[in-house]
């Protein structure tokens, strides 16, 4: 279950004192999907990043599963986003001095598996860029790009998977055959998902709908 409770997050910025999420209770229950749709600039990103515990929330608490994120220390965190935590980045964040495997299979590495590399191919494969596995990010267009990003969130089968507009940079049939991956882990693995779309059909797809305007969840 994700469960968050009065989150916020406020910034100041030259003296000003911005609020990008306003209090916001939410709840995903495990093994379901809920889509976050909104406006640019409603804050979707800041609050998959605050649930995911990849950004600090000025206020309220984020649990996952029996684990309050929000009260662990740097470390424990860094720990338990390894080990439950899928996250598809909006601009990816791939290293760009790893090739498409080597990106991959760096989360897995972390867990200390030593097949990362070969489960790192298998999902490349599955993602349709096993022809792309030595190019470096810079040597991939947007949408490969795209697709390493989505096999490296998906290779360690996290409990959670947080997906900011994860088909943004995929023509129709590369799109679906991410969601159909998507919602196979879902399906099989009981991943609980929670993923940001400007697709209404992406979002259609999903359990539940939450809709974000100007920092306040509707
Ligand atoms: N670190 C930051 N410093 C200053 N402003 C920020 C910061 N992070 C986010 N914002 C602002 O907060 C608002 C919400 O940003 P966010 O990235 O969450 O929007 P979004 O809903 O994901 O938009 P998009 O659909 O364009 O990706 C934006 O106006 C943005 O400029
Ligand atoms: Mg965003």
């Amino acid at each position: 279950m994700i469960s968050a409770k009065k989150l916020s997050k406020s910034i100041d910025l030259q003296g000003a004192h911005f609020t990008i999420l306003q209090p916001t209770d939410l709840e995903v229950a495990t093994g379901s999907s809920c889509a976050v749709v909104g406006p640019s600039g409603s804050g979707k990103s800041t609050l998959l990043a605050l649930l995911a515990g990849l950004d600090k929330a000025t206020s309220g608490t984020v649990t996952l599963g029996d684990v309050e994120i929000t009260a662990l220390n740097e470390e424990a965190l860094a720990r338990f986003r390894r080990d439950h935590i899928g996250f598809i980045f909006q601009n990816f964040q791939l290293m760009p001095t790893l090739n498409a495997v080597e990106n991959v299979a760096l989360p897995l590495q972390l867990q200390g598996r030593n097949d990362a590399h070969q489960i790192a191919r298998q999902w490349l494969a599955k993602t349709g860029l096993d022809h792309r596995e030595q190019h470096l990010p810079a040597q991939l267009s947007g949408g490969e790009q795209q697709r390493v990003a989505v096999a490296r969130a998906f290779a360690s089968e996290p409990a959670l998977l947080f997906a900011d507009e994860p088909t943004g940079s995929l023509d129709g049939p590369n799109g679906e055959q991410i969601l159909e991956l998507m919602f196979d882990l879902n399906r099989d693995q009981n991943t609980t998902i929670l993923l940001v779309t400007h697709d209404q059909r992406v979002a259609d797809r999903c359990d539940r709908q939450v809709a974000l305007v100007d920092g306040r969840l509707q």
